[in-house]
């Protein structure tokens, strides 16, 4: 699909099977959470704008880059939380946002419960962190805020879509960025990703 990219490198497929996993404990879900997520950071952060800069080596000047903008990561509360130390790690002067939203059962509609980011995203890498992309109500949700906050550069990184989440996203948001690590067959009546891996934020915390 258009502007959405699937990580396909071994590490992150071997890991997400992990995830899949019915048998894979929170204890294990977590580590594996963390390391995935480490690992899709890279691609999903290779269009970072840079500016050319140099430094004096102990030898001689050196041609080198910056980046163009610090950065923000946006984790979707809970399950985005399963992702954030392990970019934090990667990104250690990152500001963090943080967007609660819970998912209606019946309806599948996405409400906020807590709204925390940085003022002005205008001048920022905002990276949206949400290990799944269902009906995409959440996810147009987190993104409509961080539009009113600013924002304008912004990318979503996420670990198993379906495709109506992501046929969500793009109405609204033709250009944006997605990283996946998967593009999964459709959702099922309650909103559930098949195949899925269940509920990451159940999984991650043992609820
Ligand atoms: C899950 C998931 C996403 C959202 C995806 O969270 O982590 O945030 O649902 O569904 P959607 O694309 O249909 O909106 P949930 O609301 O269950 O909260 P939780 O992370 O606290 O479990």
């Amino acid at each position: 699909m258009k502007g959405v990219t699937v990580i396909a490198h071994p590490l992150v497929q071997h890991n997400l099977t992990r995830l899949r996993d019915k048998a894979t404990q929170p204890q294990e879900f977590r580590r594996v959470l963390g390391e995935i997520a480490a690992l899709m950071l890279y691609e999903a952060t290779r269009s970072f704008a840079v500016r050319r800069t140099s430094v004096q080596t102990p030898l001689e000047p050196a041609r080198g880059f910056r980046l163009e903008r610090e950065v923000v990561l946006v984790p979707v509360l809970r399950a985005g939380l399963g992702m954030l130390d392990s970019i934090l790690q990667l990104i250690p002067n990152a500001r963090v946002g943080f967007i609660g939203l819970k998912r209606e059962e019946t309806t599948l509609r996405a409400q906020f419960y807590h709204k925390s980011l940085p003022k002005n995203l205008s001048r920022f890498e905002v990276i949206l962190i949400d290990p799944m992309l269902a009906t995409g109500g959440s996810a147009v949700a987190a993104l409509n805020l961080l539009a009113e906050q600013g924002a304008k550069h912004m990318r979503f990184v996420n670990l198993v879509a379906a495709p109506e989440g992501i046929r969500r996203v793009r109405r609204d948001y033709p250009r944006l960025p997605i990283f996946t690590a998967a593009i999964d067959r459709q959702l099922n009546r309650k909103g559930f990703i098949l195949p899925g891996l269940g509920d990451a934020g159940d999984r991650l915390f043992g609820t």
